[in-house]
């Protein structure tokens, strides 16, 4: 048998509910903060990854999915849309309709890792992108519209880690610091890290090995040798972000994988479940790695997988505002029969209608009304195809009452109110 491929999970029919909550609350997000719906394609050429997220970095280096086209393309499945956001923006000179262009997005990504608990091949993201600004204003909004979400949600248990990564002008300075710094201990790190004391040393303050960790304590912060700019621009995200009430730490030793940011980064991480359930920062590079003009860009994307899987560890409900289902049996072939021309009058009313029609019984059909926990069930017989009447039947309370076949829809309704 040929099952699915390794970290690609299917999504089941039993958790939908959950996915379209996601989907409900990204939308009322998106419309109280006006962000605008964008949709880009699931493969890029492999080099807008390479030179926006880095040739160093472990998602280009080691888990990009790249396949070649038969026309000699190398494309690859985006591992992240912030590349294809800005791309797109570019492309269409999005910019001149508006400043700051703010668009979302939601779709499925590709990392080959090494699957475990939360950490997929295919997983998804929602993603928030305020683009032609550097304003902390922005900043601040892109942690508002997170917060709101997780809010909308009722997900409490997480932290929100701040850092400021400086800017070309003083991240120069602080990368030079901490060579030394780790040169000094170079037989102490992992071999990952020696060989990113070359390449790019701040990715060692992210490196999950336990000795890497421990020596982080006493290297160098960036925050002793940001630039006039980048201070000034980071209090005044930390002053708005205590000013909307936002509870965060700040973490000094806190950098992204990626190699696009610049000055803010932040994570919301999750208490139990130790992972980043959301991520992002300031981009105002991005644009000019990729060939174009200067284009400041700020964002965030939150991991969908890792959201339900907290919703479900807290044994939440998705309350989704969904319209009540009645389930139609239909008993014998005649009632069969004529069945469809009724259902189908319910759907056109707008009425959510189930139905297990292949099921022969009464019983089998019943039972899988119990397990839809439908409140109506509408029974549909012999007897009642030919008196033309229906039989409506509250489960909760295994009231019954035959009405006429052409007063359906109406006390359906009526019912349902
Ligand atoms: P990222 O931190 O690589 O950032 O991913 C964002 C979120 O996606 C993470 O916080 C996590 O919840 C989820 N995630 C990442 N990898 C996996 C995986 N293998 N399995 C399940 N979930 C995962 C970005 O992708 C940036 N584009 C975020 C951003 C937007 N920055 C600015 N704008």
């Amino acid at each position: 048998m040929i099952l699915h491929p390794k970290g690609m999970p299917d999504i089941l029919p039993r958790d939908q509910n959950w996915w379209l909550k996601i989907g409900q609350v990204t939308s009322e997000v998106a419309s109280i903060y006006d962000f605008s719906f964008i949709e880009t394609p699931i493969v890029e050429h492999s080099s807008l990854f390479e030179a926006s997220l880095g040739a160093s970095s472990d998602v280009v280096e080691k888990q990009m999915f790249v396949l070649k086209t038969k026309g000699g393309d190398n494309l690859a499945l985006r591992p992240e849309g912030t590349a294809g956001v800005v791309r797109a923006y570019l492309e269409n000179r999005l910019g001149y309709y508006a400043q700051p262009l703010k668009v979302y997005y939601a779709g499925p990504m590709f990392r080959y890792e090494q699957p475990q608990a939360g950490r997929f091949r295919q997983f998804h993201q929602v993603g928030f992108e305020v683009l032609g600004d550097s304003d902390p204003f922005y900043d601040l909004q892109i942690l508002l519209s997170v917060s709101r979400f997780f809010n909308l949600l009722k997900i409490k248990d997480f932290i929100i880690r701040i850092n400021t990564i400086g800017c070309r002008v003083c991240r120069p300075t602080y990368r030079r610091k901490l060579q030394d710094y780790y040169s000094k201990i170079k037989g102490e790190i992992c071999p990952d890290c020696e060989r990113r004391l070359e390449l790019n040393p701040l990715r060692i303050l992210d490196c999950k090995n336990k000795k890497c960790i421990e020596l982080k304590a006493g290297a160098p912060t960036i925050l002793d040798y940001l630039c006039h700019s980048c201070n000034s621009h980071f209090r005044k995200v930390l002053e708005l972000v205590e000013n909307n009430n936002i509870i965060y730490e700040s973490d000094p030793y806190l950098v992204r994988g990626l190699d696009y940011y610049s000055r803010t980064v932040f994570e919301f991480f999750g208490r139990e479940s130790g992972a980043a359930l959301a991520s992002g920062g300031r981009y105002d590079y991005l644009s000019e790695i990729l060939g174009w003009h200067p284009l400041a860009g700020v964002g965030a994307a939150i991991g969908v997988e890792r959201v339900i899987e907290v919703l479900r560890a807290g044994k939440m409900e998705p309350d989704l505002k969904i319209k009540p289902k009645v389930f139609f049996i239909a008993v014998g072939e005649q009632a069969k029969k004529s069945s469809t021309v009724f259902i189908e009058r319910l759907r056109q009313a707008g009425i959510r209608v189930g139905e297990s029609i292949g099921r022969e019984s009464l019983k089998g059909q019943l039972k899988t009304a119990d397990r839809d926990r439908v409140g109506l069930v509408l029974i549909f017989g012999q007897k009642e195809s030919f008196d033309e009447t229906i039989i409506v039947r509250e489960m909760a309370t295994g009231e019954q009452e035959t009405i006429m076949l052409n007063k359906l829809v109406e006390e359906v309704r009526k019912r349902l109110n």
